[in-house]
C-alpha cells in the first residue's frame, strides 16, 4: 500500500470517530490520506483532528474560492488511487445512488473516476430499510464495493447489521481494492474505437447515429484500469475522457480507421464504435440550398471501409479482436455470422431495438450483451455499462493469462 492515496469520505454518524484511526492505521502504511469531511461529519470529529492526523488540509466546502484553486473538487476526486467513504451513511448511498450532488462529498463520488469503497454505518433498521437496500443494490451494481457492515450492538442500544466495520477490517478491504486493478494488462497495448462516426454531406449536414460513446468509453476506462496502455479513438461524443487514456478525435469512418492503423501493432482491439456503413459520394463545399421549383437533392451513398474487418485482417493484426454487432432481431445468429464474416475473435452482441418505454442501447446507462467466442456463447444480464467493460476486461485477462499457459 505504500505510496497509495486515498480520499477518505467522512460521512455524518457516531462511527466518524473510528475514521480517526483508519486515518492513523494508513498513515502508519505510507498511504497519502486525504479527507473530505462533510457537515455532518464534523459533528462528530473536528476539522483540527483530521488534518492533525492526516498531515493534510481537511476539504469540506463545494463553493470555498480558496480550496478550488488550490484543488479542484475534480481534481480532488481523481488524484487519489481509491475514495474510501467511512462511515457511508444512508444519505451519501442515497445520493451516490440518485446522482445527486448537493455537497462537495456527493460531488467528489459522482466526479471520481476511481474505485469507491463504502464502510457503512447505519442504525439497524435504516440499513434494512427498502431505499437503503435499494440504493446498496444499485451501487453495488455499478461495481461500489463494500466492506461490512458489521453485527453488533448499536449506539442508539439496538442490535443487529449497522456497525460500520472497524478500522483494520477497512484497511484490509482497501488493500484488497488497491489490488484489484493495475497489473493484468500491464505491458499490453490495447485500441478502442467508441461512439458514432459523421459523414459529411456539406459543411453543416452529415449522416450519423445516436451513439453517445459511453460503452466504448467504459470499455477503454476498465483496460486502462486493468493496466493496459489503451488508446481511445473516437468519434464526436458529449463525454469526457478517462483521465488514463490516450483520446484521439476522429469525425468519420475513414479517419477512424487510419487512426487506427497508425496505432498498431496493438495487443487487443475492441471495436464498440457505431460506424456508419455508408457515406454520402460526395460532400458538397457549400451548403446544398433549398429552392423554389428544385426537386430534393437524391444523395448516393458509397461504403465506407470496415475497420473491424481491415484489423482482422491486417498484417500487423492485433492478438485479440473484439467487434460489437448491433442488432434488433435475430440478436444472435446475426452476431455470429458476423463474427466469421468479419473475421474477429470474439463479438459482442446487443440489441438496439428501442423497448416499450423508448428506452434503447446507444445512448443509455445499461446494456445486456451476449459474448459470442469460436467455441462458446454466454448471455450477460441486463448492467451498467460500466459494468459490461469491467466483466469484458476480465474474460480479455483471462483469455490471455489461458493462452500464456
Ligand atoms: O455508444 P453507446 O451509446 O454507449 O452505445 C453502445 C453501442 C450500441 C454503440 C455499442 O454497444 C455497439 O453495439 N457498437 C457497435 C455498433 C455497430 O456499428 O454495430 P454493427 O453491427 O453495425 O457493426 C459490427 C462491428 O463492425 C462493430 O464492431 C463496428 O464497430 C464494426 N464496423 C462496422 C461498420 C464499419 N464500417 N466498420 C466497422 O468497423
Amino acid at each position: 500500500m505504500r505510496g497509495k492515496s486515498v480520499l477518505l469520505i467522512i460521512g455524518g454518524g457516531i462511527a466518524a470517530y473510528k475514521s480517526l484511526d483508519l486515518i492513523r492505521r494508513l498513515v502508519e502504511r505510507g498511504v497519502k490520506t486525504r479527507a473530505i469531511l462533510t457537515r455532518a461529519g464534523a459533528e462528530f470529529v473536528t476539522p483540527l483532528s483530521v488534518a492533525a492526523l492526516t498531515a493534510e488540509k481537511v476539504y469540506s466546502d463545494l463553493f470555498s474560492l480558496t480550496d478550488e484553486s488550490e484543488m479542484g473538487h475534480i481534481e480532488l476526486s481523481r488524484a487519489a488511487d481509491l475514495v474510501v467513504v467511512a462511515p457511508a451513511t444512508a444519505d451519501l448511498m442515497g445520493k451516490l445512488a440518485a446522482g445527486l450532488a448537493s455537497d462537495l462529498a456527493s460531488t467528489a463520488l459522482l466526479a471520481t473516476d476511481k474505485r469507491i469503497l463504502m464502510a457503512p454505518a447505519m442504525n439497524v433498521r435504516m440499513w434494512q430499510s427498502p431505499s437503503v437496500r435499494r440504493s446498496a443494490d444499485i451501487l453495488a451494481r455499478d461495481g461500489v464495493l463494500f466492506v461490512g457492515p458489521n453485527d453488533g450492538e448499536m449506539a442508539c442500544g439496538e442490535f443487529g447489521p449497522g456497525r460500520m466495520a472497524e478500522p483494520l477490517e477497512i484497511v484490509t478491504a482497501i488493500e484488497k481494492a488497491l489490488a484489484i486493478p493495475g497489473s493484468a494488462l500491464n505491458g499490453f497495448k490495447a485500441l478502442v474505437t467508441a461512439g458514432p462516426t459523421q459523414e459529411p454531406l456539406d459543411p453543416v449536414r452529415f449522416l450519423g447515429n445516436r451513439s453517445s460513446g459511453k460503452q466504448g468509453y467504459a470499455i477503454a476506462d476498465a483496460l486502462a484500469s486493468a493496466g493496459a496502455d489503451t488508446v481511445l479513438i473516437s468519434g464526436p461524443v458529449e463525454i469526457a475522457a478517462p483521465s488514463h487514456v490516450k483520446l484521439v478525435r476522429v469525425t468519420t469512418a475513414r479517419e477512424m480507421l487510419a487512426a487506427c492503423e497508425a496505432e498498431l501493432p496493438a495487443d487487443i482491439a475492441v471495436m464498440s464504435a457505431a460506424v456508419a456503413d455508408w457515406r454520402p459520394e460526395f460532400a458538397m463545399n457549400s451548403k446544398i440550398k433549398k429552392e423554389a421549383g428544385h426537386a430534393a437533392p437524391v444523395v448516393r451513398l458509397v461504403e465506407n471501409p470496415d475497420i473491424l474487418a481491415e484489423l482482422a485482417h491486417h498484417q500487423k493484426r492485433p492478438r485479440l479482436v473484439v467487434g460489437f454487432a448491433a442488432e434488433t432481431d435475430d440478436v444472435l445468429s446475426h452476431a455470429t455470422a458476423k463474427r466469421s464474416r468479419k473475421g474477429a475473435d470474439w463479438i459482442v452482441a446487443n440489441d438496439v431495438s428501442t423497448n416499450g418505454k423508448g428506452e434503447t442501447v446507444m445512448g443509455g446507462e445499461r446494456n445486456q450483451v451476449h459474448l459470442i467466442t469460436a467455441t462458446k456463447q454466454e448471455s450477460w444480464p441486463e448492467m451498467a455499462k460500466a459494468d459490461v467493460a469491467r466483466r469484458l476486461v476480465q474474460h480479455i485477462t483471462q483469455h490471455f493469462q489461458d493462452t500464456a499457459s
